[in-house]
């Protein structure tokens, strides 16, 4: 038999080495990973495999809300695995049913339909906004509308509804029936919303584009003309939402309730997860038969959301997000003052935030700059730098980070005049 001898291992010339040390010579080459070997977390720190600590503002991508290894998480699902993990959809369990009961009760919207990510989340809106058109009879309202600099994922609806084209070339055909309409532009949604629209798709602060805002009256304007249309408002809120701007749902710090908000990402703080909230005046658009997912609500990631639930209600969350947010801010702030020639005036909401890199200075740079100071932050859409640390920073966690960021650009300031 022939010797079994990786590819990569092969032909790595010796300079590359050293930054290959950590590639997988099977896994898909379809991410950049930074050179570092992430072995443990602890509360908004992870550890390398030489023993390095790193201050974590990235928390799985907005996803570890409780921070790394939270007790009651594991706990959770530590119980749950050891009681049942898969039982599918063919089949009541209590974890999915309970856990549908709380985000109902909590969010106000009665129904919810459980899958496995954000993209899932999406398609499963979009699919809900179709099916509901067609089951009344309005066969002409396919579209879907969404924003200018979205990002809704990467399956092939929730991609032709994320305007990017450099996520679209070389996957088209996508789906028919998207358009766009300019994010945060009154006018010009007023003329996009017809007869024709299904439904109205858009990130109440976008996330993947850079840590932009909606004006809150942009989503006032477009609960009033989708109503006034018969078309659906679906917030997706897989980034923004379950608490990062504060309260659980982002709909609640904009005083606008949609009739469909997906969420993922933090929803059980590390387990694969996503869920739409359905108004229940929609929910017939989806009968049995018309969508569904092998592991959609299976029993440990709704374990662990329930208890992500139940502890980020006991520790006032809420509060301590505003707090530390505005600590945050104020720290930007102070870096965009000290530094003007790097930093543009820092942009978001509660702990989702976003400090515009300036050219010559690039997001990236900062970035790998940023991890040698042992701070985990990452770049989001054109020269950004994204802040989404776990929502149970502390105020000192919040300063040492700052302080981290002020050595890393000091650093990159200085390469720039070299
Ligand atoms: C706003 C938004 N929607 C959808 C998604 C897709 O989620 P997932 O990567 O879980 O499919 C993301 C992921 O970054 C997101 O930020």
């Amino acid at each position: 038999m022939r010797e079994f001898r990786p590819q990569a291992a092969i032909v790595a010339p010796a300079a590359q080495q050293a930054a290959q040390k950590y590639e997988h010579p099977h896994l898909l080459q379809n991410y950049r990973r930074a050179p570092v070997n992430i072995v443990r977390g602890e509360g908004c720190e992870l550890i390398d495999d030489t023993g390095a600590r790193y201050l974590d503002f990235v928390a799985g991508i907005a996803v570890c809300a409780l921070g790394h290894a939270h007790p009651e998480i594991t706990k959770a699902i530590a119980a749950q695995a050891a009681t049942l993990v898969q039982a599918s959809n063919l089949y009541h369990h209590e974890p999915a049913g309970t856990l549908a009961n709380e985000l109902a009760r909590r969010s106000g919207l009665g129904r919810v339909f459980f899958c496995n990510s954000g993209s899932e989340a999406n398609e499963a809106a979009i699919k809900l906004a179709r099916k509901l058109a067609f089951r009344k009879g309005e066969l002409g309202r396919v579209n879907i509308l969404a924003c200018s600099g979205s990002f809704h994922g990467r399956t092939m609806g929730a991609l032709a509804a994320t305007d990017n084209p450099k996520y679209h070339e070389g996957f088209e055909p996508l789906p028919l029936g998207f358009s766009f309409t300019p994010f945060n532009d009154v006018d010009a949604l007023e003329s996009a919303i017809d007869e024709t629209t299904a439904a109205f798709i858009v990130e109440p602060v976008q996330g993947e584009s850079g840590i932009t805002p909606a004006d809150p009256a942009f989503l006032v304007a477009a609960r009033r003309l989708t109503r006034e249309n018969g078309a659906l408002l679906i917030f997706d809120e897989i980034q923004c939402g379950m608490g990062r701007l504060g309260p659980l749902f982002a709909f609640e710090s904009f005083g606008v309730k949609p009739d469909v908000v997906t969420v993922a990402k933090a929803l059980a703080n590390g387990l694969p997860i996503g869920a739409v909230l359905i108004d229940e005046a929609c929910a017939s658009g989806l009968q049995p038969g018309d969508h569904g997912s092998t592991f959609g609500g299976s029993p440990v990631p709704c374990a662990a959301a329930l208890a992500h639930l139940r502890v980020r209600s006991s520790i006032g969350l809420e509060a301590h997000v505003a707090e530390v947010g505005a600590l945050l801010v104020a720290g930007l702030r102070e870096l965009e003052r000290d530094f003007p020639k790097v930093y543009g005036p820092p942009r978001g909401r509660g702990l989702m935030l976003g400090l515009p890199v300036l050219e010559p200075f690039a997001a990236a740079d900062i970035v790998k700059t940023a991890m040698k100071e042992r701070l985990f932050i990452n770049a989001a859409g054109a020269n950004t730098l994204r802040f989404v640390p776990p929502l149970i920073l502390t105020a000192e966690e919040g300063r040492r980070g700052l302080a981290l960021l002020r050595s890393a650009t000091e650093e990159a300031f200085e390469a720039q005049l070299t």
